[in-house]
């Protein structure tokens, strides 16, 4: 009970504290653990993904509720289809259950959060590619938050998708060569058309540091702020959140520190006048932090 109470006063205080400075945009998460999870606490490693899915609900709200508007999810890897046949399946279950709960609950629509699914999608059994077309189809038009859910997705592969799509549209007189830029290559991965902004954040649970093929073009060509943590993903707390935000707000003050010092430094180097000034500036900058 006590321990209770402290840990939701701890929850206030940091939810106080990463409201102060500026939020990341766009989060991404690897959603690991699930059946390490449901070893250690010696239950079915069923329900460990069940456990997961419930992390992944209270997760979401956690970013709408602080005005996060874009959350991308890791869900299946094109790596996982090599699981035995029954774990893919209740995975699959799972996904598209989950996906139909989505598509009629009311807050979808109140909050018009818009559902994509990023992956090769044609490889997945016919019952979640109807789960996934409802979903997106039914909610198309918004465009308040954004939750992308990546399913038998791979980074490398994705990239080598829009490669392949440009060079049709380059040979079919569509796209000139040299017009190809970050924005045309963004708008050719796997969201039709809808560039999926850069992730400011990446978040792994489960205590691997590694980024397993996610999103190479959008969180590690762009530099985003990662944070790996130890609990498995059911396991996985709003404090744990929160501690991931102050990671990269850290990063953001780190970042800014840098700039500052560099143009003291060049200032410096050049004798100008504005130097005072300058160094005002950077002290004001750290004093904030
Ligand atoms: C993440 O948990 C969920 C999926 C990859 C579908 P895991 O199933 O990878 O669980 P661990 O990492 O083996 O414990
Ligand atoms: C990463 O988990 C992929 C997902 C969370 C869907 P894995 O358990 O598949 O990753 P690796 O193979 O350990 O990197
Ligand atoms: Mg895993």
């Amino acid at each position: 009970m006590l321990h209770e109470t402290l840990y939701r006063g701890y929850e206030r205080l940091l939810t106080g504290e990463v409201k102060k400075h500026g939020l990341p945009r766009h989060i991404a998460v690897i959603m690991d653990g699930n059946r390490r999870y449901a070893d250690r606490v010696r239950i079915m490693r069923y329900y460990g993904h069940i456990y997961g899915a419930r992390t992944t609900e209270q997760f979401l709200e956690w970013c709408w509720e602080l005005g996060i508007k874009q959350a991308t999810i890791y869900a299946f890897s094109t790596e996982n289809f090599s699981r035995p046949e029954t774990e893919r399946a209740m995975i699959f279950e799972l996904i598209t259950k989950k996906l139909d709960e989505l598509a009629d609950d009311p807050r979808t629509h109140e909050r018009r959060m818009k559902v994509l699914v990023i992956g090769e999608v044609h490889r997945l059994p016919s019952d979640l590619q109807d789960a996934i077309r409802r979903v997106e189809d039914a909610t198309r038009s918004y465009d308040g938050n954004h939750l992308n859910i990546a399913i038998a997705y791979g980074g490398q592969r994705e990239i080598l998708d829009a490669v392949q799509d440009m060079a049709r549209e380059v040979r079919e007189g569509k796209l000139h060569a040299d017009e190809i830029d970050e924005t045309i290559v963004s708008r050719h991965l796997y969201t039709n058309g809808v560039a999926v902004p850069d992730v400011d954040l990446i978040i792994r649970t489960g205590g691997d540091i590694r980024t397993s093929n996610f999103l190479p073009w959008q969180a590690n060509g762009s530099e985003c702020a990662a944070y790996f943590c130890a609990p498995f993903w059911p396991e996985f707390r709003k404090i744990d959140f929160l501690r991931a935000i102050r990671v990269y707000q850290m990063r953001e003050c780190e970042q800014k520190q840098s700039a500052l010092i560099r143009t003291v430094n060049m200032l410096a180097a050049c004798g100008s006048a504005e130097i005072d000034g300058v160094v005002g500036l950077f002290r004001g900058a750290k004093s904030r932090n």
